[in-house]
């Protein structure tokens, strides 16, 4: 890691020039205060207040933000993987990165997957863009004009990339791309109660994590789909199989959206069929990795659920979850639901045929799942003092507010 890269990547991060609407940036939707998630349980793009927290108002798009924290490890990108490393490794480009068209794999050029993914949120409309005229290709090409315009950034990339000193030389989307990138692979956080455990400080776990964690690995079929064992070495111990699941959630509409809802009432969300374009695929989500899960405001591709206990049990009965489900806990304006008959209807079978857990083993399934997997490292206080007092922009820097992220992990055991 080039830790001069990174610095250049926070600010980036944290600066509202990569939003062609002026008025975004990533940190607005992956918080320092949310552990680089989100607090909404739809995150609230372009025309928004300026407010990163509750009080962050504007029209909202489809889905949660998820962390970026351990995403530098992942080969598959986004809530339907719909940007992969063909390699199946992050870190290798030999056989392509794929995204949907436009890009296809024409950013298979870049370092990492996650420096081509830096390509597209600035582009997006909904996101950081608004209705900015041009290709794909012009927007990011006045994203790095605007960039290369403020000699803090110049001199800084140009320490950093000696083309851009060169006679004519010059920032360009690239380098910006690079530096998110970089700024990005400083935030892991993978190093828990169980990775303590496995190496062998036997009282890492609690008893009751203890227990909880056999159920995870054992009975309760958890490790079926968050797995630890996929055959690569960067993303491998992620608690997810990076495959695409319908376990039956909720389907959440804001009142006022900026985005396009899938189905015949524009109320629906169809997962993995808008890449594959398979209606096999629709409902069908990436399995969520699961590390820190428990320092997150929601869960769930769309926030539907505000409590980890709630999410858990959720997959142990989806039917009579999903029939007795209510979205009072979510803001007023989130409290339509899309069809749930036909996401029921699709239901993987290790969902549909869940386990059997009593009282006692639940708590202790949610124990291990809240506690064993968290590293405190993960944690808004080691992120907070990554936002810059000012970015070289100009720009005023959002207003980050403080998120209740609860500690669930004790009433969870
Ligand atoms: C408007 C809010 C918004 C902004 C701004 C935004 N993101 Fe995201 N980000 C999301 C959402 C929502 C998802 C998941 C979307 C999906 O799967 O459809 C996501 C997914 C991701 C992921 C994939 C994480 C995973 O688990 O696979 C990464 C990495 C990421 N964003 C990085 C960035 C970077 C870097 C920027 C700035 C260049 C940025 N985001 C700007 C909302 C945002
Ligand atoms: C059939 C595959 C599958 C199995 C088995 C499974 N999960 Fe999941 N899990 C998923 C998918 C897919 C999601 C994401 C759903 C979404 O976002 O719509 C998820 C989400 C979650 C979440 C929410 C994380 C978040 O913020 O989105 C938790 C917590 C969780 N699972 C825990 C468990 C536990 C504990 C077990 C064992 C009882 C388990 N899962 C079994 C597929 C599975």
């Amino acid at each position: 890691m080039d830790p001069q890269l990174a610095l250049v990547g926070q600010l980036l991060f944290f600066d509202p020039v990569t939003s062609l609407s002026g008025d975004n940036t990533c940190a607005g939707c992956h918080g320092p205060n949310a552990s680089f998630a989100d607090g909404h349980s739809i995150t609230i793009g372009v025309d928004n207040n300026g407010v990163v927290g509750p009080s962050r108002t504007g029209p909202r798009n489809m889905r949660r933000s998820p962390t970026v924290v351990n995403s530098v490890l992942f080969p598959r990108l986004m809530l339907n993987s719909r940007f992969e490393s063909l390699s199946g490794d992050p870190f290798d480009n030999s056989a392509g990165f794929l995204f949907p068209a436009p890009e296809a794999t024409s950013l298979s050029y870049l370092p990492h997957l996650m420096a081509a993914q830096a390509f597209m949120p600035v582009v997006d409309e909904i996101e950081m863009a608004g209705d900015f005229p041009g290709t794909r290709d012009e927007m990011r090409a006045e994203i790095a004009r605007r960039v290369d315009g403020i000699e803090d950034y110049r001199v800084q990339f140009g320490r950093l990339f000696p083309e851009v000193h060169e006679e004519g030389g010059r920032v360009i989307f690239d380098h910006i791309g690079q530096a998110i990138a970089e700024f990005q692979s400083t935030l892991v956080a993978a190093n828990a109660p169980i990775d303590q455990f496995a190496r062998g400080q036997r009282d890492a776990l609690t008893n009751a994590q203890k227990r909880g964690a056999l159920l995870f690995f054992g009975k309760a079929g958890c490790v079926g789909c968050h797995a630890v064992n996929v055959p690569f070495a960067s993303g491998a111990e992620m608690f997810t199989d990076y495959r695409e699941h319908v376990i039956g959630i909720p389907q959440i509409v804001p009142d006022v959206t900026n985005a396009s809802f899938d189905g015949p009432g524009t109320d629906e969300d169809f997962g993995l069929e808008q890449v594959t374009g398979d209606p096999a695929d629709r409902y069908a989500f990436r399995t969520t990795p699961l590390r820190n899960v428990s320092i997150q405001a929601t869960f769930t591709h769309n926030g539907a659920f505000v409590r980890l206990e709630d999410v858990i049990l959720h997959h142990l009965d989806a039917v009579s979850s999903a029939a007795t489900y209510s979205p009072d806990e979510l803001p007023a304006d989130l409290q339509n639901l899309g069809p749930m008959e036909p996401v029921l209807a699709r239901l993987d079978p290790q969902i549909a045929n869940p386990p059997s857990l009593n009282q006692d083993e639940f708590n202790d399934l949610v124990d291990f799942v809240c506690g064993g997997l968290l590293d405190d490292d993960a944690h808004p206080d080691r992120f907070m003092p990554l936002i810059p007092r000012g970015v070289p922009s100009g720009f005023p820097v959002h207003t980050f507010e403080p998120i209740a992220l609860g500690d669930p992990c004790l009433d969870g055991s």
